[in-house]
Order: C-alpha cells, then sequence, then structure tokens
C-alpha cells in the first residue's frame, strides 16, 4: 500500500532553514499581499511588523497545498492577529483591503518609486519624502539634491536596471565574468550565487562568489577593469573577531557592486543595410546589468555560499536558529560555538548544517 504523507501543522518548524521550501508557491495570492504589507512596515523601518509579515510569508511558501479555510493554517506557526486578519479577508472577499490601501498610500507609493533606483534606500527616500519630493520626475528636475555616484549611475541606466534580469542574461554575463576573472586568477572558482543558484529564471541581479585556491585571495582583481560603474568595498574582515549578531548582518568581504555591460545581438537586422544608416549605428547594442561580485578567502567560501544564496529569509532563521537554539554564532564568514569557545570550520555547505545539527537543505529548497 503507497505510504500517504501526512500534512500536520503542528509539526512545521517556525525557523525556514528547517522546511524545504521550493519556488512551487501554492498560495501566490496570500504571500503576494503578505509582502506588500512587510514592504510598507519596511519602509517605515518597522523591524518587527515587517518581519512578522516576512515570516507568515515563509509559512505559506512552504505549505504543499492552497489555503481556503482559517481551518487550513490552524496550528502552524508565524501566524500572528495580523497576518490572519489578511488570510481570511482574502478567503472570503478575494483580496487583502489592508494591501490595497498600501498599494494607493502616497507615502508608499513614493518609497516604492525612490528604492527602485540603484543606490537609494529607505534613508534617502525618507530624506526625499520630507522635502516633499513625491515621484522620480521631481526627483530629477531638483537641481539642489546631491546624489552619490551610485544614485547617478542608478538614473543613468534605470530603464535597463527595473528591467529583470533573465536567465539567460545571467548566463551570459557568468561567462564575461569567469573568463576574466581566469585571465588574472587562472585556478579562481567563480560560482552564480543568490537567485539564481535557488533556481529563479529572473532576479534584480546576478550574484557572484570569487575565490581563489590557496594561501590568500587576490585583492586587486576588482581594481583590473571590466566594469561600467563600481563601487569597489574593500574588506573590513578581522581575523578572531566573533560572528556578527544582526539580523541582517552585512559582511566584511571585498565586494563590488557593480553595472556590467552587457552587449546584447540586435534581434532586428531587417534594415541593417548601408553603413551610411547613421540611425541604425544609435541603437543601443547594449544593456546595462547589475551584478554583485564578492571575494573570499578560500577558507570562508562554504559560509560565504551559505549566506550569499539566501533566500534573505532563508539566512535569517538560519542565524536566529544558530543562536537560539545552538548558542552559536553564524555569519557569511564563520560558525562560532559559543559554549565550546570554538570556530567551526567547513569545506562545504552540508559540513555547516551538519554542525547546526539541521538536514540538509538544498539551494533550490531555500525560496523561503
Ligand atoms: N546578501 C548578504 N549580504 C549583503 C547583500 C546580500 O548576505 N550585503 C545575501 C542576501 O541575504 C541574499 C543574497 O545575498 O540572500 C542575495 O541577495 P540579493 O541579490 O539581494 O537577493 P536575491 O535572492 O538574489 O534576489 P534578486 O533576484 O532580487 O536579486
Ligand atoms: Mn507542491
Ligand atoms: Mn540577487
Ligand atoms: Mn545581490
Amino acid at each position: 500500500e503507497p505510504e500517504v504523507p501526512s500534512f500536520i501543522a503542528s509539526k512545521v518548524s517556525q525557523y525556514s532553514c528547517q522546511r524545504k521550501t521550493t519556488l512551487n508557491n501554492h498560495n501566490k495570492k496570500f504571500t503576494d499581499a503578505f509582502e506588500i504589507m512587510a514592504e510598507n512596515y519596511e519602509f517605515k523601518e518597522n523591524e518587527i511588523f515587517c518581519l512578522e509579515f516576512l515570516r507568515a510569508a515563509s509559512v505559506l511558501k512552504f505549505l504543499p497545498f492552497p489555503v481556503t479555510r482559517m481551518k487550513d493554517i490552524q496550528g502552524l506557526p508565524c501566524m500572528g492577529d495580523r497576518a490572519r486578519d489578511v488570510i481570511e479577508e482574502i478567503i472570503e472577499e478575494g483580496e487583502s483591503s489592508r494591501a490595497k490601501e498600501v498599494l494607493n498610500d502616497e507615502r508608499y507609493k513614493s518609497f516604492k518609486q525612490f528604492t527602485s533606483v540603484f543606490g537609494v534606500g529607505v534613508k534617502t527616500s525618507e530624506k526625499w519624502y520630507r522635502m516633499g519630493l513625491r515621484t522620480l520626475e521631481e526627483v530629477k528636475a531638483d537641481k539642489t539634491l546631491k546624489l552619490s555616484k551610485m544614485q547617478k549611475a542608478g538614473f543613468l541606466y534605470y530603464e535597463d536596471l527595473v528591467s529583470c534580469v533573465s536567465k539567460a542574461e545571467a548566463d551570459a554575463v557568468s561567462l564575461i565574468v569567469k573568463n576574466t576573472v581566469c585571465t588574472f586568477l587562472p585556478d579562481a572558482l567563480v560560482t552564480i550565487t543568490g537567485g539564481f543558484r535557488r533556481g529563479k529564471k529572473i532576479g534584480h541581479d546576478i550574484d557572484f562568489l570569487i575565490t581563489n585556491p590557496g594561501p590568500r585571495e587576490d585583492d586587486e582583481l576588482l581594481h583590473k577593469g571590466l566594469l561600467l560603474y563600481c563601487d569597489i568595498i574593500e574588506s573590513t574582515f578581522v581575523k578572531e573577531q566573533l560572528p556578527s549578531r544582526k539580523v541582517d548582518a552585512m559582511d566584511n568581504f571585498q565586494k563590488c557592486f557593480a553595472i556590467l555591460k552587457l552587449y546584447q545581438p540586435r534581434v532586428n537586422n531587417s534594415s541593417y543595410n548601408t553603413s551610411k544608416n547613421f540611425d541604425m549605428a544609435e541603437v543601443k547594442d547594449w544593456k546595462a546589468i547589475r551584478v554583485d561580485l564578492v571575494i573570499t578567502p578560500f577558507e570562508q567560501y562554504a559560509y560565504a555560499l551559505l549566506g550569499w544564496t539566501g533566500s534573505r529569509q532563508f539566512g535569517r532563521d538560519l542565524r536566529r536558529y544558530a543562536a537560539h537554539e545552538k548558542k552559536m554564532i553564524l555569519d557569511n564568514h564563520a560558525l562560532y560555538d559559543r559554549r565550546e569557545r570554538i570556530f567551526l570550520k567547513a569545506g562545504s555547505e552540508e559540513e555547516i548544517f551538519t554542525h547546526l545539527g539541521l538536514d540538509y537543505v538544498e539551494p533550490w529548497e531555500r525560496n523561503a
């Protein structure tokens, strides 16, 4: 007799690192609403309510069936009153009036536009909003604003950067990055991380991890050209320092938030006939693409790979699990056991899960 897998809500872990979450989301209409609510709280810098909705969204992404009755979420972790209210309304009315209100909210709409520019975060958006600015057109027209180098690039390549990166573009860029890195470091390992490693078909950028087996990394690599725009952040990692305990820790790797010029063959060649056709010469044959390049020392590679593969929620829960269940501190560089007072070495992601006493979760099951 075939075994029927029964779903037991009370056995679902509150930590997404103990769940397998693929991209097959059966509850998109709920999780979309939750993510709008969470983003609005992020814009208001209310981290508690923001995380509450992100955790609830993450649990529903894991459910192997679509929720149709309130009974379906009975016993599930991370379902607070605010999340339940949204679910109840979507079940009854087909949509959430709260999420709809957020989408129509003036402040939310402005922040959404502002933060869509590379280099603009919540802090800058807040500043612009307080100055009375509401749209990107108004920001661009305001000549008193002092934009950072990053934001200037963000406006310059805006149209390209808001259009998502496809898997095909990610593969093309991957070849370019690998070839370029290998001319400088023939033994280097170049790995795509982020959403593409989790199996996503589109992304807002392409994330790369670069490491050189051997005693030390090449800290000159990022200075050797290849990029349209590049904001190099030098490594600030100090040996023996304890991992960071912050929820969303920035790591200390040398990294580069870059914009790469990807040449693309023109789709329509039919009117391409004479060299005197100046109009054709002006057709842009490239696309600006956001690329994150992270250089890691070889012995930290597994930790960096786990951290940069995400999802962001999966990473948050890994660190929360390590801290609360294991008395360990995890970040993108290392894992520290506070009871034993030792750093735990790892050569692979599997080893990190083992150190934490967790079953291994494949990258494509980390879409929490
Ligand atoms: N990350 C990190 N440290 C940073 C920036 C990002 O550890 N300073 C991690 C994030 O936690 C995330 C992963 O790197 O899990 C990739 O980040 P990001 O590119 O923002 O997200 P993706 O999951 O790749 O999604 P997208 O398609 O939007 O790029
Ligand atoms: Mn399924
Ligand atoms: Mn990414
Ligand atoms: Mn990124």
